[in-house]
């Protein structure tokens, strides 16, 4: 078998989908807590105030307009308030991990609960001192932390006040968050990756911009990099042996025929994708980006330290999460967005029900792409699959439990283990880890739903916000336990 020994078993949440306790411990609220819950047909929304104080509500690729401020409407749910509630239950869901034989757990630290507001000189001790426990819990069962500094939330008051990522000023704000981080958890934490899905935050939500002004926009995304870098500087000084990476949606994009034209098409918009990573990996913006500003007119203000802070600022190794592949065509742009309903059908592949279209194989493809092209380590830090699950209740001792049987789950994540083993043993990659998605049920990030379910372990909770947050193990926890304890052998 391919997977070395100490290969990372283990599986990935995020504190806006995962961790709940929006306002306890002196948390500040994130751009992540006015967006509503949505469905696969109703997009999900932010709630929020126009220029005039008007009430309004906005899904994710909407311009909401100057002077709009994100804000909390009485009597509508937000998910992200409760979501599953590890605030309370971490040393439940920790000792399920365990069971699991997980080596690792991927989390993120929720921004607003060490910096409520993003701008306070000292940070919440309260909140440093949940992280504390959390990691410590983690490490008395063996498990390596796996942290991301940035899981799509930014501080509400940087967003409605300060313009969120278009002002400069948030690198500095990201930066202490960042430092904290490394000096409070030292000695606990050592993996480390700074933006999840850096290619995926194009909206208010993460971004915190509000029109829909490209110029806008790649300010922005300028400032999230040099963002990521002073993180990776700083995290390097502050434990050269903290190992910093990035995070990518990377998918295989497949061209539609061998038209030549199609072919040159599918390679130049790849680059839509590889842009994010030659930036973080190589450490300055790469000639094919700064010519399509040049057309577009995009100019960026940048300042002359900024160059040596990019380049010193790369990471040490490539996290992605992959999910599904696309296919391209002249004129239609491949994003990984998540949102498949556009893109062009691959009629070799089968889809979940939320369209995206499985494609196992296409995962070693990545896996070669961004190895040959990069030569760092790779980690899987999503992937799975997301379907609805029909648990079978019982009466057992006098209390109502549960059994799931989710082979479609197994079958989708033993064909994505089978080719990183490859990709390992046949290619040669050198592959850190394999945290899949979701490893207990939480709330989906595309559309705010419980039922779309990742997890090993089921959360009684629905779409509503109802249910006791009991958690039960599926079938595939049992299967996953035996792929951690065979180090991927036992398939
Ligand atoms: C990635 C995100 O986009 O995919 C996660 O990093 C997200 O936050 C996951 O939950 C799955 O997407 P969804 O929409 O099914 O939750």
């Amino acid at each position: 078998m391919g997977f070395p020994k100490g290969f990372m078993w283990g599986g990935a949440t995020a504190a806006n989908q995962y961790e709940g306790g929006y306002d306890e411990g002196g948390r500040g609220l994130s751009t992540q807590d006015v967006r509503t819950a949505g469905s696969r047909t109703r997009k999900r929304t932010v709630t929020y105030t126009d220029s005039s104080g008007v009430h309004k509500e906005a899904t994710r690729f909407e311009p909401m307009g100057k002077g709009s401020k994100g804000i909390l409407e009485d009597g509508r749910y937000y998910p992200s308030h409760q979501a599953v509630d590890f605030y309370h239950r971490c040393k439940e869901d920790i000792a399920l991990f365990a069971e699991m034989g997980f080596r690792c757990f991927r989390m993120s630290v929720s921004w607003t609960r060490l910096y409520p507001d993003g701008t306070e000189a000292e940070p919440n001790e309260e909140g440093i001192r949940f992280y504390r426990d959390v990691f410590t819990e983690l490490k008395r069962y063996g498990i390596e932390p796996l942290v991301t500094l940035n899981h799509f939330d930014l501080p509400l008051y940087l967003a409605n006040e300060k313009g969120g990522w278009t002002d400069r000023d948030t690198v500095g704000h990201f930066e202490r968050f960042c430092r904290t981080c490394f000096t409070c958890f030292k000695g606990l934490v050592k993996y480390w990756k700074t933006f999840n899905e850096i290619n995926c935050m194009l909206d208010w939500n993460k971004l915190g911009i509000v029109t829909d002004d490209p110029n806008e926009f790649h300010q922005a995304l300028y400032h999230v990099f040099l963002a990521s870098a002073r993180a990776v500087i700083a995290g390097h000084e502050a434990d050269p042996d903290n190992r910093i990476g990035m995070m990518i949606a990377y998918g295989a994009v497949y061209p539609l025929n061998c038209d030549p034209d199609t072919y040159l098409n599918n390679l130049l918009s790849l680059h839509n994708i590889q842009w994010y990573c030659d930036v973080q990996c190589r450490g300055y913006y790469p000639a094919y980006k700064l010519k399509e500003f040049e057309r577009e007119g995009i100019r960026l203000d940048i300042r002359e330290e900024d160059a040596e802070i990019l380049k010193r600022g790369t990471v040490d190794f490539i996290g992605f999460s992959y999910y599904f592949s696309s296919v391209s065509k002249a004129g239609v742009s491949v994003a990984m967005t998540g949102d498949q309903g556009k893109d062009v059908p691959n009629p070799y592949l089968e889809k979940n029900e939320w369209g995206w279209q499985i494609d196992p194989v296409g995962l070693r493809s990545v896996c070669n792409e961004l190895y040959d092209r990069y030569q760092l380590p790779l980690w899987i830090v999503e992937n799975g699959y997301g379907g609805i699950d029909e648990p079978v209740w019982s009466e057992a001792d006098g209390k109502r439990t549960c059994v799931i049987h989710d082979p479609y789950r197994v079958d989708y994540l033993r064909k994505h283990i089978q080719q990183i083993e490859k990709a390992i043993r046949i290619d040669g990659i050198d592959i850190l880890g394999y945290t899949p998605w979701g490893c207990i049920d939480l709330i989906s990030a595309g559309t705010g739903e419980m039922r779309k379910r990742y997890g090993f372990i089921y959360v009684d909770k629905d779409d509503e916000g109802n249910g006791t947050l009991d958690r039960y193990r599926k079938d595939s926890f049992f299967w996953y336990q035996k792929v951690c304890e065979s180090n991927g052998e036992i398939l």
